[in-house]
């Protein structure tokens, strides 16, 4: 399997640098779950301080994508079942459950799947249970085609944790869903980008710079419309047809508004007017 990130953390100053390590490079940053001896479990420690770095990276120009990716040979072995549940139950306090499953849900969902900026998964590795709730909350996703998903729950005696069974059904089709929901049953990269879990599935020595590629790719577009797009089609998809209709104007109009380098009427100029480049092939060039 393809190693993930480099566990360093460059010359960044940051909320990260124990259990997340994050490196930045031409606006890409590369986020690392680092507890590589755990296969990135991920305990309490962790949650926080990924709540932490994902609201530190909102606001960081040096990430314009953000790339999700784990230390060593796991991406993660999910939810860790000595520190986020056993020491949890153990404390008996209603208080500390709360809390550690709102840091978890904070970033393993609400900040991830509404981040502002493009999100990719780079599955290097191990990705088990609670760890599909990430996986499907960013945009888009590559995996390792030899890295090993599975919904082990079931193996150890609990359903699917968490929202793993909603984040499933928003992109993978029931039968394969509960399949694996219900059997407990590994699949390697390859069977999950058949069912859509992932985009695709490439070797592991290609697994980095095709993440690279289309990171960069994205990088260079204007955030303002991108974020518009991936947040206008997440929202508008759990709602129904009139109020999706007068949000996704709405959204339109707002990305205009915002837009500060005008991409819409640069676009339409460059087209009709120029016709410097075809819409339909390529992305109109920036200021
Ligand atoms: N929670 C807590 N600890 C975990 C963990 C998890 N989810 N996954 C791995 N670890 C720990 C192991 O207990 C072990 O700790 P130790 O060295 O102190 O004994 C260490 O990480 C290495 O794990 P090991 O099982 O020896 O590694 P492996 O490479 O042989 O196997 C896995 C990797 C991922 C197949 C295996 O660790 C596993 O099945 N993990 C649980 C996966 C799971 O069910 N996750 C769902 C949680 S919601």
């Amino acid at each position: 399997m393809a190693p993930g990130a480099e566990a360093t953390s460059g010359d960044a100053p940051g909320p990260w640098g124990r259990t997340v390590l994050v490196t930045f490079d031409e606006g890409i940053a590369w986020v690392a779950l680092n507890r590589p001896h755990k296969r990135n479990a991920m305990n309490p420690e962790l949650n926080d301080e990924m709540v932490r770095t994902l609201d530190a990276l909102e606001g960081d120009e040096r990430c314009r994508v953000l790339v999700l990716t784990g230390a060593g040979d796991a991406w993660t072995a999910g939810m860790d079942l000595q520190e986020y549940f056993r020491d949890v139950d153990a404390a008996d306090d209603p208080a500390l459950q709360n809390r550690v499953r709102r840091a978890a849900a904070d970033w393993q969902w609400r900040r991830l799947a509404a981040y502002h900026k493009p999100t990719i998964a780079m599955v290097n590795g191990w990705c088990f249970g609670g760890a599909f709730t990430p996986l499907i909350a960013c945009d888009l996703a590559i995996a390792d085609e030899d890295a090993r998903f599975g919904l082990s729950e079931i193996n150890w005696g609990i359903p699917p944790g968490g929202v793993v069974s909603r984040a499933l059904a928003a992109v993978v089709p029931q039968r394969d869903a509960l399949y694996h929901i219900m059997t407990g049953e590994t699949f390697d990269g390859r069977a999950a980008a058949r069912m859509r879990l992932v985009n695709e599935a490439v070797p592991a020595d290609a697994l980095r710079a095709r993440t690279r590629e289309l990171a960069l790719r994205l990088a260079g577009m204007n955030p303002v419309v991108l974020r518009a797009a991936k947040t206008g089609y997440k929202v508008a998809a759990a709602m129904p047809w009139d109020q999706a209709e007068d949000y996704l104007y709405a959204k339109l109009e707002q990305s205009q508004f915002r837009d500060p380098e005008q991409g819409r009427s640069r676009g339409m100029r460059q087209f009709l007017d120029d016709k410097s480049f075809r819409p339909g092939l390529g992305h109109y060039t920036r200021g």
